[in-house]
Formats: structure tokens, sequence, C-alpha cells
């Protein structure tokens, strides 16, 4: 379901601005982070929120997550410089990703940015890229973990190599001052970062025992968003509860702990839309009705592996008995019937929808709004035909531009 406060702001912005273009709304990041940052706090009074960066690194969300305390969470040099031109300070900067530069490395490092070693080969190349002089270097160690399919995830260090990596950095003179327990995306509840942490029940608490105090435990992002209704995830007490049982079973006092999580799409997704028209419909003798958009999904490219809410929306009040969507019908009672919806590139597979709902009385001019596409839709987005639609965000009873349209098609 798409958010009324985003429906609204992407009907009222459509009045002016010619389509596609996508509305986020910062206010629901904001709300979004300041519930996880307090149920995980009740449970780790010693807690960081890393936004990822890679979700969504638009201005709108990073400099407002910066400003209400977050920490930014990198995994290239590019993104490092852009959470520092944003105004995150260095030790609010976590470093993170399997493959990082030597110049990235002993830049991150000087500036006393935390570094998450990732491999064997990075624990030498962080040895070397220390500076004397500098900041105290904040390091933490990945740990691979499990995956589902039994085999190991291929981020991370494995157990046989962690003894050697401690060994390297206190040679460096590095204390390591904790791990990160990566475990994917879309995780539906706490067990698989219970799993994470019991898997390395052995060498957790040594490393907590050499670590300078508090031991940092970043158990990485992978929650899903809160409005899925349909399939509704566990409520973040919950997570922070179960996280908090399995670091006692332990002999880690989760007050003594520091957690880090590193959240993106759970932050992001739910507070950003596509906002398009219907430009074709088109009869066919057998099966729903196409109907074509004026955007691809170029522009929304998990349409395949996520589940993105189609809303119809009145174009003008007169319409408003006819308009209806997937999950918010408005108007009901009106005529309605299944459609295929595709975008506007030139190949098959570019659908939205192979099945929605909508009011019988659609035709080209209206409005269509394609949900959940604030995290990784919106950076994934790639041009192709047409420039980069611009990013809109509601502000007062109007709308700022928060992203210029990209002008050119290549
Ligand atoms: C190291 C790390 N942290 C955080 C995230 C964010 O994950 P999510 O968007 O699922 O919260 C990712 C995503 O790939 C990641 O690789």
């Amino acid at each position: 379901m798409i958010e009324s406060r985003l429906k609204a702001a992407a009907e009222r912005i459509a009045r002016e601005i010619p389509t596609p273009f996508y509305v986020v709304d910062p206010g629901g990041v904001e709300r979004d982070f300041t519930a996880m940052d307090k149920a995980w706090r009740e449970w780790f009074p010693r807690f960081t929120l890393a936004y990822s960066y890679k979700s969504n690194p638009l201005t709108a969300f990073t400099r407002l997550l910066c400003a209400l305390g977050a920490t930014a969470e990198v995994v290239s040099g590019p993104e490092l410089e852009t959470a520092l031109k944003d105004g995150f300070p260095p030790d609010r900067i976590l470093f993170d990703g399997p493959v990082k530069h030597a110049a990235e490395l002993t830049r991150a490092l000087a500036l006393g940015v935390g570094v998450q070693i990732d491999s064997a080969a990075e624990v030498e190349d962080v040895a070397a890229a220390i500076s004397e002089g500098g900041p105290r270097p904040r390091v933490c160690l990945r740990l691979a973990i499990g995956t589902d399919s039994g085999e190991w995830s291929r981020f991370g260090l494995m157990p046989d190599e962690v003894p050697r990596a401690r060994r390297i950095l206190a040679d460096a003179g590095v204390r390591v001052r904790g791990v990160h327990l990566g475990v994917g995306t879309l995780v539906r509840g706490p067990r698989t970062y219970r799993a994470a942490i019991r898997l390395w029940r052995e060498t957790l608490p040594e490393l907590a025992h050499d670590a300078p105090e508090p031991f940092v435990l970043n158990i990485g992002g992978g929650f899903p968003p809160r409005g899925d209704t349909a399939d509704p995830a566990a409520p973040w007490a919950e997570f922070a509860a179960e996280v908090a049982e399995e670091c006692g079973l332990l002999g880690l006092r989760p007050r003594d702990v520091h957690l880090v999580v590193e959240p993106g799409r759970s932050l992001a997704e739910e507070h950003g839309v596509l906002v398009a028209r219907v430009a074709v419909r088109k009869r066919r003798a057998e099966g729903p009705d196409l109907l074509v958009l004026d955007a691809g999904t170029n522009l929304a490219r998990t349409v395949k592996s996520r589940s993105h809410p189609i809303e119809f929306v009145p174009s003008d009040p007169d319409d408003a008995a006819d308009a209806g969507g997937t999950r918010d019908p408005i108007g009901a009672g009106s005529a309605r019937e299944p459609y295929a919806v595709y975008g506007n590139n030139c190949y098959e597979g570019d659908v939205f929808a192979r099945v929605v709902d909508g009011p019988s009385s659609l035709r080209p001019g209206q409005l269509v709004l394609v949900g959940s596409v604030g995290a990784y839709d919106m950076p994934f987005a790639h041009v192709w035909v047409r420039p980069r639609p611009p990013v809109y965000a509601p502000a007062g009873t109007g709308h700022v531009l928060v992203r210029e349209p990209g002008r050119a098609i290549r």
C-alpha cells in the first residue's frame, strides 16, 4: 500500500509537473528512523543506526538522517566522499564492502572512519595503510555466516582466518573493536540474526574480552519494511529483545555491547513512489486489456523481485468515482477489470504487472503510482531512451525538487 501522505503529494505535484517523476517522503524516513532507534535503544543503550548509503544516497534522505544523528554506512570511496559532503563526521562513517582500494583504505583510516574488514587480504591492506600519528584505527572484522543453501557466505572471514587476522592487526598496534555479521536482505524476523550470532558463539566472547570497551556487535541491515500488511514483519521491539537475549546466552550483557544496525530498505523503500500516466490502452481479443505507461521498468528495476503496489489515481476530482487500484480502491462500486501493465520500453519484458485490478474506465492520461521504489529502485534506475526523471518531495502545501532530472540519454 502506498502511504496516503505520499500519494497525496504525488497527485498534487502531477497537476504541475509532467510525468514521469519520483516523489519521496523524507518525513516517512524520519518516522521509521525514530521508531527503530527507540526500540533498539531500550535494549542496547549504546546503539548506532548506520544508514546504508547504497540503498538510496538521495540527499533528502542522507542529510536528514545525518541531522537526526545517524551514522553513514558506505561501501566505496565515492560513497565515503559523498557522506563527508553530506556532513557526516568521520567517526560517524563505517566503511563496509568486499572491495576497498588501497587509496580508499588509506584515506578512511587517516580520517578515523570505521573500517569493516572483509577478507584475509584486506587485513594486510589495513595493517599496511595505517599511518603513524593518525587517529586510532576503528576496525571490526566481518565474519562469514551460513546461508540458506547451507554454504558459507562469500562475505567475511572464515573461522580459521580469524586468529591470523587478529595477530596481524595486533602487530600493527590495532585492537579489533568488534565484529560485523551481515545476514543478507529481507530477513523476516530475528531468528536469522540470532543464528548468525550463535554460529560465532565461541569467537565472540573471546573477541569481546580483548576489545577496547564497548565491544561492537554490528548485525548489518536486511530488515524488512514496516508497511507490508499482507506479510507483516516482526516489530522492532521483537528484533531487539531477541538479539539481546542471544547476546545474553553468550555472556555478553546488552548494556555492555555497542550494537550497530545498517538498515537501508527498511528505512527508505516505502517512502518513494514513481509517478506515471497511462499512455496507451490496447484491447485484445483474449486476456486483459493492456495499459502502456509513460515510464518503464528501468525506473523501478526490482519490479520482478519485490512487490510494488500499483494504484490508479483520478485525473481530476470529477473522475474520483472511476479511480481505484490493487490494494486501495477508491470509488469502490464502479465497474472494475483486470489489466496487464507495461512500461514504455521496446522489449516484451518491460512489465510492471501481469494482472492488476483497476476501474474499467481507465484511459490515457490517468495517473498511475508505482509504490515502494524508495530503496534500490531509484539508485539502480538506468537512463535509457529517455532522460532520468526528477525527484520531488512534499514541502508544506507545495513541493521541492530534490534531484534534478538527467538531461541527456547518453
Ligand atoms: C554491508 C551491508 N549493510 C547494509 C545493507 C543494507 O541492507 P538492507 O537494505 O537490506 O537493509 C547491505 C545491503 O546490501 C549491506 O551489504
